[in-house]
């Protein structure tokens, strides 16, 4: 479905943009839109959105953004690096009460100025709970004080057909008041498949582990030989196979916690990486090989690439989560 916005064009400015999250969402959405500008202070990332958005500007280092400089928009979107709030005094006035000091601090900041119709936030779930919870209590209290209705949702990728575990914490806000009866959650749907369906024909050698090695883990965690009827996902920090046939949160690859389990060949256990169209594939993205939905610079290795994919929204998700939101309210 199109969704074409009464008052077209609909203007988005994509903070923390990372690969590009939200614009390759909206382009999922449906929704009719412009992306104005993009702030991103890593050179991996400027590199990778601008290989796929080549037109949009990127105005930098967030906390250096004059909100007057920027151009009028209608959204801003925005998966912020989060750390707890202090509270007054604490850390000699860096941070306040309001998150003043903070990435989240710009976000208002520029909110405050710049006032657009709508704000979409993404953080772990994490921030619901513990520590994190009063901060989390700041992030709404600050939108509601500059004038936005907020709903908020713990959604998980698995539930919107893609064959991950990711669950995050999504903040929506609308300037001045949602309509009566909105629902932020858009109803589940099933899985495309199961993580099976989602790797490789023909992963390249260099991801498997040698006869050696795999031994090796056998002799740390204690298991028993890696025979498996369907390829699985094999948790490597709690070490254990998932037979839930779905793969567990992609992280970046340093963090290096994900392996995929594949049936025995000629005699051999098959333990191996995930290749860097797999990572990509399991956030959403379509990764045919003919006609991938993003394109690497040939100057990014799997280390840099990997970490987006890790530190990225799940494009299939925002785009139905968008999709829903606006259906709703354009
Ligand atoms: C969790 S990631 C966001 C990922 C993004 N939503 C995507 O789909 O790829 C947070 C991003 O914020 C960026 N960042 C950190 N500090 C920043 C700052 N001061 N200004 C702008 N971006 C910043 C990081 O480089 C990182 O790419």
């Amino acid at each position: 479905m199109h969704i074409l916005p009464e008052h077209f064009p609909f203007r988005v400015f994509e903070g923390f943009a990372g690969y590009g999250g939200a614009s390759f969402g909206l382009i999922r959405s449906g929704v009719r839109h412009q992306v104005i500008g993009f702030s991103e202070v890593d050179n991996d990332a400027i590199e990778l959105y601008q290989y796929n958005f080549p037109n949009v500007r990127n105005y930098g280092d967030i906390t250096q953004i004059n909100p007057n400089d920027l151009p009028d928009f209608e959204i801003f979107t925005g998966g912020f690096p989060c750390q707890p709030f202090s509270t007054v005094g604490k850390r000699q006035g860096q941070e306040d009460e309001r998150g003043r000091g903070t990435l989240f601090g710009d976000i208002i900041r520029i909110c405050e100025v710049k006032q657009p119709q709508y704000i979409l936030l993404e953080n772990v779930k994490g921030l619901l709970t513990g520590k994190m919870k009063h901060t989390f209590d700041i992030i709404i209290a600050e939108l509601n004080r500059i004038g936005y209705d907020v709903q908020y949702a713990v959604l998980n990728s698995k539930d919107y057909g893609i064959p991950q575990t990711r669950e995050r914490l999504w903040i929506f806000g609308k300037l001045g008041h949602l309509p009566k009866g909105f629902d932020m959650v858009p109803p589940t749907l099933p899985l495309q498949g199961y993580l099976a369906d989602f790797l490789d024909k023909n992963p390249t050698p260099d991801l498997y582990k040698s006869q050696k090695q795999i031994a090796r883990i056998h002799e740390i965690h204690h298991n028993e030989k890696f025979d498996v009827k369907e390829p699985l996902c094999y948790d490597i920090y709690n070490r254990k196979i998932r037979y839930d046939r779905i793969c567990m949160t992609v992280t970046p690859p340093e963090h290096n916690v994900i392996r995929i389990i594949e049936p025995i060949k000629n005699g051999e256990e098959r333990f191996r990486k995930l290749s860097l169209s797999e990572h990509f594939r399991l956030m959403g993205f379509r990764m045919d090989g003919k006609d991938n939905e993003i394109e690497f610079p040939p100057t990014q290795n799997y280390t840099k690439l990997g970490r987006r994919a890790g530190n990225g929204w799940d494009v299939n998700l925002v785009g139905i989560l968008l999709n829903h939101i606006f259906s709703q309210l354009l």
